[in-house]
């Protein structure tokens, strides 16, 4: 089975590139490369649409598909010359950020969808069939391939083809104060399809409750130990470790280039941010207040609960949710017991 990832693909691909007459499919395809990123580490861009056959060239590009936290969890096994096999590498997963494996198959249908777009551009078209000898469970993955794919002459190229090079997950801060106009968001939901609906909206009400959920659900990503670290992990800082890893998610660009090669940005100083903070919290709280870093955290939830309850649109079932506990039930409990607490104390 041939191993693909963006660093083993590079490898296979340009094994059988001196071959080669045939340069990039290009046919006006753009380039979009990732600013301040090493070039070894932007080869792939440069060499989609290069390969000895179009299943190769087709892979060339379905290999640039976006994914979660870049893991390129993909394996291929190709079958005959026109058949392939996609399999989830569960060597690379999120058992913390993505516990059900979510975002990994999410991950497989933008391969999926990437390779058929691409397949297009030499008038090929894609046949899938998914899960073909079954579907997984709900909570996980297996051994099973979540696809065969086989390319049929006769396909026709997608405009969205040209777009494969060319699109980058945006990494930058949005502009909120941009609304975009009823007309644009029309546009957007006109291109639901029978298996995927696209829906929008500008309701200010609506806008606000989303954006509370959203928030909530990075604030606990970003201050859960274990979910913190498994994506601190996954940061390759400066030129270096963006061109040795080629996965994951690069922190590029002039200025963490110099924190990192001088050691003011590293990995451990990262995931200290996260382990040190706890044991001081542990250390902090049974010597000097005489009760447990739990309790407080207790308290912490219930707080953030009662402003939550206050600024935001949520539901009292989703804040239940937000702040960690399994039901609006269990978090009016918990309210309960702290107000006898409180009064049993004064
Ligand atoms: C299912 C899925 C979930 C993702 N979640 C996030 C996310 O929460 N935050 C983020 O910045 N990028 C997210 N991404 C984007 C990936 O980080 C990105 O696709 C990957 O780093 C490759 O970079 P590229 O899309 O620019 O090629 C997600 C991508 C997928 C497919």
């Amino acid at each position: 089975m041939a191993s693909l990832n963006r660093r083993r693909f590079l490898k296979w691909t340009l094994g059988g590139f001196a071959a080669l007459s045939t340069a990039a499919i290009a046919g006006g395809v753009g380039i979009s490369l990732i600013p301040d990123v090493p070039a070894a580490a932007n080869a792939p861009w440069r060499t989609a649409g290069q390969g000895r056959n179009p299943r190769e060239r087709a892979l060339s590009y379905a290999a640039l598909a976006p994914n979660p936290h870049n893991l390129q969890s993909w394996l291929i096994e190709l079958i005959g010359d026109d058949r392939m096999r996609l399999y989830v590498d569960r060597r690379r997963l999120l058992p913390e950020t993505d516990p059900v494996n979510r975002q990994i198959v999410i991950g497989q249908g933008c391969f999926i969808e990437t390779l058929a777009l691409a397949a297009g551009l030499e008038g090929y078209r894609a046949e899938v069939t998914l899960f073909p000898e079954g579907a997984f469970a709900t909570n996980g993955v297996d051994h099973r391939p979540v696809a065969e794919v086989r390319l049929i002459a006769g396909g026709q190229a997608d405009p969205l083809a040209h777009a494969i090079t060319q699109r980058r997950s945006v990494k930058e801060p949005f502009d909120v104060t941009k609304i975009p106009s009823n007309g644009q968001l029309r546009a957007l939901t006109a291109l639901s399809t029978a298996d995927a609906r696209l829906a929008a909206t500008a309701s200010p009400d609506r806008v606000k409750r989303l954006r509370d959920l959203l928030y909530v659900g990075m604030e606990i990503e970003t201050r859960l130990p274990r979910t913190f670290l498994e994506s601190v992990k996954l940061m390759r800082i400066g030129a270096e470790e963006i061109t040795r890893h080629r996965d994951g998610i690069d922190l590029g660009g002039g200025m963490m280039e110099v924190l990192g090669r001088t050691g003011i940005v590293t990995r451990e100083a990262l995931a200290d941010l996260a382990r040190v903070s706890v044991r001081q919290l542990e250390r902090l709280f049974r010597d000097g207040l005489g009760y447990g870093v739990h309790r407080h955290y207790l308290h912490l939830r219930l707080d953030r609960a009662h402003q939550l309850g206050r600024e935001s649109a949520l539901s009292r079932a989703e804040i239940a949710t937000a702040t960690g506990f399994a039901s609006a039930d269990e978090l009016s409990r918990a309210e309960r017991r702290r107000r006898r607490q409180a009064q049993a104390a004064n």
